[in-house]
């Protein structure tokens, strides 16, 4: 079981940043910044879920989880509050987040399913988050550029969302989940997941006046499509999810600890309370 502590950020996320941040790098901007508009909805799914997923199994197999769940509600928890900050500045400066309002419809429209639906969503967006975080922290080059309380910010996140990737699936597995459906579940979010953060990247650049500049697209290709890119270096661990036998701590978590361990000045640690 991980022991999942929550960490308070100490860095400043009161004075506004220009809309292309990410090193003036207009499609970078762009692209994180449809990441952050996805996350305080989407994460606090997540904490419902997997909240909901526990309260749902019975109490012997509760006790062997309810740490680590609640561990996890804090980190998300505190990722929530820090996006939302984030995306304050990204309203004034006129973004429109578009992103948001599609996926609480889309949960709201849900919102009957089994549990176990729920839980294994979860699941196949914790590991698409997981991949995304560990190519983040293997590319630094991702954020040349930025201002260190930016790359602060998007690694301390990265670095738990590795540290916490396997809560969900631990769950959903508990709670008897099957193979079929938590296939289904990947793929049906691996599609949403990709069609929403494309759209709101579009958006973001159209806003930013540079959706038909050479250099946006030259910029998406070398982010998303070179060969490190992370669309292109992030498929094997992406295929991964597939596999029979698959658990996320198969995954490789060691530059999510390195980076947790060597910037302990960058936060408080709280303890499991967010
Ligand atoms: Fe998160
Ligand atoms: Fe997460």
């Amino acid at each position: 079981m991980a022991n999942l502590i929550v960490r308070r950020l100490l860095i400043d996320l009161a004075t506004p940043f220009p809309a292309r941040w990410n090193g003036g790098d207009a499609f970078r901007s762009a692209f994180f910044n449809a990441l952050s508009m996805s996350f305080p909805v989407g994460e606090q799914y997540f904490i419902d879920s997997v909240r909901a997923g526990l309260k749902a199994l019975p109490p012997e197999l509760q006790e062997g989880l309810a740490r680590e769940v609640q561990g996890f509600v804090g980190q998300e928890a505190t990722h929530r509050r820090v996006h939302a900050l984030f995306n304050g500045h990204l309203t004034a400066l006129g973004f429109d987040n578009e992103l948001e309002r599609r996926s609480t419809r889309r949960i709201q429209k849900n919102a009957g399913s089994d549990v176990r639906i729920h839980v294994a969503a979860t699941a196949a967006t914790e590991h698409l988050t997981a991949i995304f975080a560990d190519w983040l922290l293997r590319h630094p080059e991702a954020m040349e550029g930025a201002e260190p309380r930016m790359r602060i910010l998007w690694q301390w996140h990265a670095s738990e969302e590795s540290e916490h990737c396997s809560t969900a699936f631990d769950v959903y597995r508990a709670l008897g989940g099957n193979e079929e459906w938590r296939m289904r579940l990947f793929g049906y979010i691996t599609t949403t997941f990709a069609l929403d953060i494309t759209r709101q990247t579009i958006r973001n650049l159209w806003h930013d006046r540079s959706l038909f500049k050479w250099s946006t697209w030259r910029s998406a290709y070398r982010l998303l499509f070179s060969p490190q890119g992370m669309i292109r270096a992030s498929y094997p661990a992406w295929k991964a999810y597939k596999a029979a036998d698959f658990h996320p701590r198969q995954q490789d978590g060691s530059l999510a600890r390195a980076w947790l361990q060597n910037n302990t000045d960058q936060y408080v640690p709280l303890g499991q309370q967010a």
